[in-house]
């Protein structure tokens, strides 16, 4: 783990350096990525803001970068469908898309492999929860801009990239767009000059029975129905707005119950503290961030969850955990982690 000098030192940056994509720049990138930093790359689609998937700081660097009030999750970019397949499910709906429309600007959603299978002596790291915000699903991409390719195949590691625009902004279609909206938060820009298509990949949810649109982008629903020779549905997940994902019922949530803002312990509970706390002897102790830092805190949120929700407690006591920066989203995921009680 690092300690909170490194991890500050990542974050509060000197300018964004500009980069034309020569073999030295992807080489240095690539490093970069696998250090745990932000690359900010173009796709056909948007520019992406990349890092390392198996990495939770990295992968919270990216929140923080842009500015999310909330874990949304992120796609995942990979090379090809056989290292797509390592990560997801796929259906044989889901088979038919990815042969059709990979390389591309398709996302398909499909339930997720937790703990991804290697190749031979080569194993592989599972993908980090801040990446699917806990959901038991995961979006795949195989983008198809060379350079994005030679990213996730010299650092060889996929990557979590969300637009590379701070939240709220338009996706960046240049990387001078991507320069004047995360400057001195990415690390380095890969300038790949305008991209092609302009607007997001389509992202067809393919991990139940029926397929269902979830955004609309640069491949049309025509174009996909046509492959498939059936109608796709819009989709309406669980009842909820397919552009807010990060509502879903389905997403992890804990059994006990969440206990915020906690000043005093009770004897029963289990504990989530941040910042300069001994441990409560004989409790369950988890502390997110023992320097006080949030982005550290956010790379370790899911991990704490899972090891306090355990069957001797009813209740997780959250100590006050910053609501600046990253303790927005935290909050936000806290108090949505809390199962629904039955009445
Ligand atoms: O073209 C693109 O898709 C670009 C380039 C960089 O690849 N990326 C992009 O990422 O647009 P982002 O984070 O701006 O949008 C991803 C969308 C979000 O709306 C997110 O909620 C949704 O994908 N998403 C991610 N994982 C999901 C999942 N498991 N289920 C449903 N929606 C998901
Ligand atoms: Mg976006």
């Amino acid at each position: 783990m690092p300690n909170s000098d490194q991890i500050n030192s990542y974050d509060c940056q000197s300018p964004s350096v500009i980069r034309n994509p020569d073999a030295a720049a992807m080489f240095a990138a690539a490093q970069a990525i696998v250090t745990g930093e932000l690359v900010a790359f173009p796709t056909e689609t948007v520019y992406g803001l990349g890092a390392d998937a198996s990495n939770s700081m990295a992968v919270a660097r990216i929140f923080n970068a842009k500015g999310r009030p909330r874990f949304n999750p992120l796609i995942l970019h990979v090379a090809d469908l056989d290292h797509a397949r390592r990560y997801g499910h796929f259906t044989a709906a889901a088979e038919a898309i990815a042969s059709k429309f990979w390389p591309g600007p398709m996302t398909i959603v499909t339930l997720r492999i937790a703990a991804p299978v290697g190749e031979g002596d080569v194993a592989v790291d599972p993908i980090s929860d801040l990446v699917t915000a806990g959901l038991p699903t995961i979006a795949l991409r195989v983008p198809q801009h060379p350079i994005a390719q030679a990213l996730i195949r010299t650092s060889g590691r996929p990557l979590a990239a969300p637009s590379a625009n701070r939240s709220g902004h338009v996706s960046a279609t240049h990387a001078d767009h991507v320069a004047r909206d995360l400057d001195g938060r990415v690390s380095m820009i890969l300038d790949g000059g305008p991209t092609r298509h302009g607007i997001e990949s389509t992202i067809i949810d393919a991990s139940g029975e029926t397929l269902r649109l979830l955004r609309p982008g640069a491949i049309s629903r025509d174009a996909i129905e046509a492959v498939l020779g059936c109608t796709i549905k819009w989709g309406d997940v669980a009842g909820s707005r397919p552009s807010a994902p990060g509502q879903l019922e389905s997403h992890y949530a804990t059994r006990a119950a969440i206990r915020m803002d906690a000043a005093v312990i009770r004897p029963d509970e289990a504990v989530l503290a941040f910042g300069h706390v001994d441990p409560v002897a004989g409790q369950p102790f988890y502390n997110l961030s023992p320097s006080g830092n949030l982005i550290e805190a956010a790379a370790n949120l899911f991990a704490a969850l899972r090891f306090l929700d355990q069957p001797s407690c009813n209740t997780i006591a959250v100590m006050t955990i910053p609501n600046h920066g990253l303790g927005e989203a935290i909050n936000d995921r806290l108090r949505r982690a809390s199962a629904p009680r039955t009445q």
